[in-house]
This record gives C-alpha cells, structure tokens and sequence, in this order.
C-alpha cells in the first residue's frame, strides 16, 4: 500500500498485562525474533502511514528504549495512567494534533497479525467510506473478548464487552480483534463523548462505534479470514500457545519454499532468519535472530544457531554457535561450541568438544577434536591436533597466534599467545609452543623421554601390570614378590617418577 493517502498509525502499548506476572512489559516479550510489539509494529507497517504512535505506560522507559531501537521513526506517547483504551488513542491523537485521513488502531499484544490482514482492513475502510471499520473473527471460544453485536437482520449494532453484555450477548462468537481503522476527523468527534459508564469505569475505545453509528455514520467490519491472527497474549500458556502457531506457520512456509524440516514440531525457526531451498533442518533445532542457512547444508538434530550464517552444504550436527560464520561445504560438531566471530572457511571443520572463539580457520584446515581456539587465525588446510589449546589469554590481555597455511600442529599442544607458527611447520606432539616456529621447521618443546627397565617388576611387583610384563618378557615370576601387597609405597601413584612421554597415546 503505498499511495499518498494520509494515514497514521497508532498501537496501544501501556497496558501492564497483569496475568504475564512479570518484571518485563508484556509488549516486550520475546516471541520467535521479535517482541510482541515488535510483531505489531512490522504488520501495521503494512498500512504504509506516515506516522506510527505508540501510547506507552507500564515500564514506559524499557518499552521506548526498545522503540528506538526497533522503530526509531516511531513516537512513543506517555499514558500515565491506564483509564481506557478509547482514553490511550484520545492520548494519541493529541501528540499528532494534524493527522487526518485514516486511523488504524492496534493492540499492541497481537503479534500473529499478518501485515496482509492489516493492508485489507485499511482497503476494505478506505473503500467503503466508513466512518470505522472493525477486524473481526469468528472463534470456537470467545471467553474475555469483546462481541461483535448484531441486529437480526446482521447489521451491525455495537461491540460489547463480555464484562458488560448479557446473556444472548456472550453466546456470540463474532469477536472485535482490537484492530480497527477509523476517519480521523469522526474518531476525534467521538472520543470526545466517551463515557466511563462501564463495568471497569474506563473510557472504552469499543464505544466509538455505537456513538458513530447513532450519529448515522457508515460501520464496516472486516473479517479476518484466519482467526489465529487475531489472538491475544494475557499470559505465558496464551504465549507458548502463539509461539506453537507462529513455529507452524514459519515452517510451512520453509517447507512450501523447498526446506526439509525432519520434525517440524522441534524446529523453531525465527521470524529473522532465512533458510535456502533443498537445506535439511533435522530436529531439536533453533535457528534465531539473523541466522541464514544456504542451499543444501545440513543441520541438526540438536543445533542452536544464534545470527551465524552457514554456507552451502555444510554440516552442523549437535552444536551451539553464536554470532558465527560456517563456509560452505565446512563440517561442525558433533559438540562443538562457535561463539562470536568464529569463521571456519569453506570445507573447514570443526570438530568434536571443539570451542572456537573470534578465530578464522582457513579454508579445508581441520581441528577434529578437543581443542579450544581463541583469538586465532589458522591458515588453509592446517591441521591442529586433537586437544591444542590456543593459550590467549595472560590474565590481563588477550594475544593472538597465526598458524599458516598447511601448518601440522601435534595432539596435546599448547600455543601460548602471541605466537606464529608458519605456513607448513610442523609441531610436535605435547609441546608448549611460546616462541614463533619458522616456515617449514619443526617446533618441538618437551622433556626427553627416558625408561627405567624392571621398575613394575622391582615397585609393583604381584600386581596385573607386573604379570603381564613378565608374560611379555618371558621372565619367571619372582618368588619373593608373590602376596606382597599391592601399592604399599608411601609415595602416591601420581608422583611416580614419568617413565617417559605418554601424550598422544
Ligand atoms: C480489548 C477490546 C475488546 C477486544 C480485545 C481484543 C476495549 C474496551 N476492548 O479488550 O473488545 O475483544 O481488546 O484483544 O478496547 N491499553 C492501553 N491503555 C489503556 C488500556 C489498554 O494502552 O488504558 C492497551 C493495552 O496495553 C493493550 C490494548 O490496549 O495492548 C488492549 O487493552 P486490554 O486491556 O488488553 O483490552 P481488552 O480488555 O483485552
Ligand atoms: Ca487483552
């Protein structure tokens, strides 16, 4: 909708929402990548106005904090006290005394609304030359919601609240969605004869109807065709329930788009993030915020992804990554742990119990297994040994180590930052790399090993170790060792003398 006819936009947002029993304001919980304003604020969107007010009151400073955030061009207007939704756009439509054309009126905790439903209503009010038009639906269970009253030839009446109606009344299942579109110039005229003369003594923007319609004014309603947008939030069942419906209908429309989700059910996919045809999401998978999943890749089951973006053909399985970079064809987990600004290239892996931090690891370079990398950068096909642990921090700062291109570093080494270890080094196995290692030589720093003959047999003599080695050896078991106790030694095992280097075993 983008004609110049002069709308605006006003979404009710001070309401406490006593039921959530919660620090937060209800508008701002979070609901699959926005929060439930935020949900309003991109549907309403859709009625392309010139200006978007959002009456705020309850947790005022966190809810315009979030505005500015999320919709910096819109104007929050403080209601301090809650006397009535007909009382929060009287409110409104001070702060924009000039606006004319049409009004569209929001509830701010209906985020199911599809910004189509909104651009419809806007259409259908605009064309008709209704003075008001109201979003209806009709529902199995209207219990707490205002009803869409009709005469017996079906013109519209009035809309009544459940609190206030009677008993023919709250047999109807016609509800007002709280989604309307109003003149102007007719809105402003009516709320200024609002009553408070209700069961909750609040001025009840419902009543704008019931004074136009008195007035002679023409009343459209418009029925949503998908009951579901029109739902509410009073508390965490409503939202779990919203959450469970809007998780449906993002997967379908990545299914019909050509994604394979294994099991829907525990696939929850954010509004915000994309996911390309012929992926396969396997299940127990969130993907969430600004995620993005390219052509073919495969994640899941049991994969969190929080803004990582994952390439074509790539492969997730059973890890956690936040904020970080998959190349295509890379390979990650099972159980691995990517946190921000961890970018492994194309065909890059990394692998099981592998966390990697602010760290590149070049394309078709490998760190298979239980390693930590932290504030690295690893060149093309290097390979870093099962449990290296890039060392980079001393306490106080963080440093970082360069591996290079095709560099070999051996299991169980450590590379104390800063450090560079050049393109196609070698490290050997169970070193403490802290000095640079030159292109093409060997690092190696470790105690030289050394293995002291007969020790079993002379310090632990009688045991499984000592018959096995005689078994080995071909020697007699000795006589004076048999039924000596087993480990009679002061010394504790652990300070046995090390019969020799046993890393990477
Ligand atoms: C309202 C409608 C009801 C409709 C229902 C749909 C009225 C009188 N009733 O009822 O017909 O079926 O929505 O969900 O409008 N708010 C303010 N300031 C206030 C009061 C409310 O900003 O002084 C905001 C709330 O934060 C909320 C919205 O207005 O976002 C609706 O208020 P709520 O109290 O939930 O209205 P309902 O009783 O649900
Ligand atoms: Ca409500």
């Amino acid at each position: 909708m983008s004609d110049q006819h002069p709308r605006t936009v006003v979404v009710l947002a001070a309401g406490e929402g006593k039921r959530m029993k919660s620090s937060l304001p209800k508008v701002l919980h979070p609901l699959l990548g926005r929060t439930l304003v935020g949900h309003v604020l991109h549907a309403a969107a859709a009625a392309a106005a010139q200006r978007t007010v959002v009456v705020v009151g309850h947790g005022a400073d966190q809810v315009r904090a979030h505005l500015a955030q999320i919709a910096p061009g819109s104007l929050p207007v403080l209601q301090a006290e809650q006397l009535g939704t007909g009382h929060a756009v009287r409110i409104a439509l001070d702060a924009v005394a000039d606006a004319t054309g049409t009004v569209v009126v929001l509830n701010g905790d209906v985020p199911l609304l599809r910004p189509q439903t909104v651009a419809d209503l806007v259409r259908t009010h605009e064309e008709s030359a209704a003075a008001a038009t109201v979003l209806a639906a009709e529902v199995a269970d209207p219990t707490g919601l205002g009803r869409i009253v009709r005469d017996e030839s079906g013109r519209f009446q009035q809309i009544v609240e459940e609190r206030d109606a009677d008993e023919r009344q709250r047999a109807v299942r016609e509800i007002n969605a709280g989604i309307y579109a109003f003149d102007a110039g007719r809105l402003r005229e009516a709320l200024g004869k609002l009553s408070t003369d209700n069961d909750q003594g609040e001025e009840y923007l419902t009543d704008v109807f019931g004074l136009l319609l008195a007035a002679g004014d023409p009343i459209a309603v418009h029925l949503a065709g998908d009951a579901t947008e029109t739902l509410g939030c009073n508390d965490r069942v409503e939202l779990a329930g919203l959450r469970r419906l809007l998780r449906d209908r993002i997967n379908e429309s990545w299914m019909r788009a050509g994604v394979t989700l294994l099991d829907p059910q525990t696939t929850w996919i954010d509004v915000t993030a994309t996911v390309e045809r012929d992926a396969v999401i396997d299940q127990n998978t969130q993907i969430l915020g600004a995620s993005s999943v390219a052509a073919g890749a495969v994640v899941g089951p049991d994969v969190t992804l929080a803004d990582t973006v994952v390439g074509a053909g790539a492969t997730v399985l059973r890890s956690h990554a936040t904020g970080a970079e998959i190349g295509p064809g890379a390979s990650v987990g099972p159980y691995a742990y990517l946190r921000p600004d961890a970018r492994l290239g194309a065909d890059a892996k990394a692998g099981t119990f592998v966390e990697v931090k602010n760290s590149e690891i070049g394309p078709g370079a490998k760190v298979p297994h239980l390693s930590y990398v932290g504030d690295a950068t690893i060149g093309a096909q290097a390979n870093i040994g099962a449990a290296t642990i890039f060392v980079n921090y001393d306490g106080v700062d963080k440093h970082r180590t360069v591996v290079g291109d095709a560099a070999f570093i051996g299991c169980d080494t450590t590379l104390i930052a800063p450090v560079e270890v050049g393109a196609g080094a070698y490290v050997a196995a169970g070193s403490s790399i802290s000095q640079n290692v030159p292109a093409g030589a060997l690092g190696v720093s470790r105690a030289p090993q050394r293995s002291i003959e007969g020790w079993v047999a002379r310090r632990r003599a009688g045991t499984k170790s000592d018959a096995a080695a005689r078994r080995a050896t071909g020697a007699e078991a000795s006589g004076a060792s048999e039924g000596e106790p087993v480990h009679e030694e002061s010394q504790p095992l652990g300070s046995v003398p090390r019969s020799g280097d046993t890393a990477n075993e």
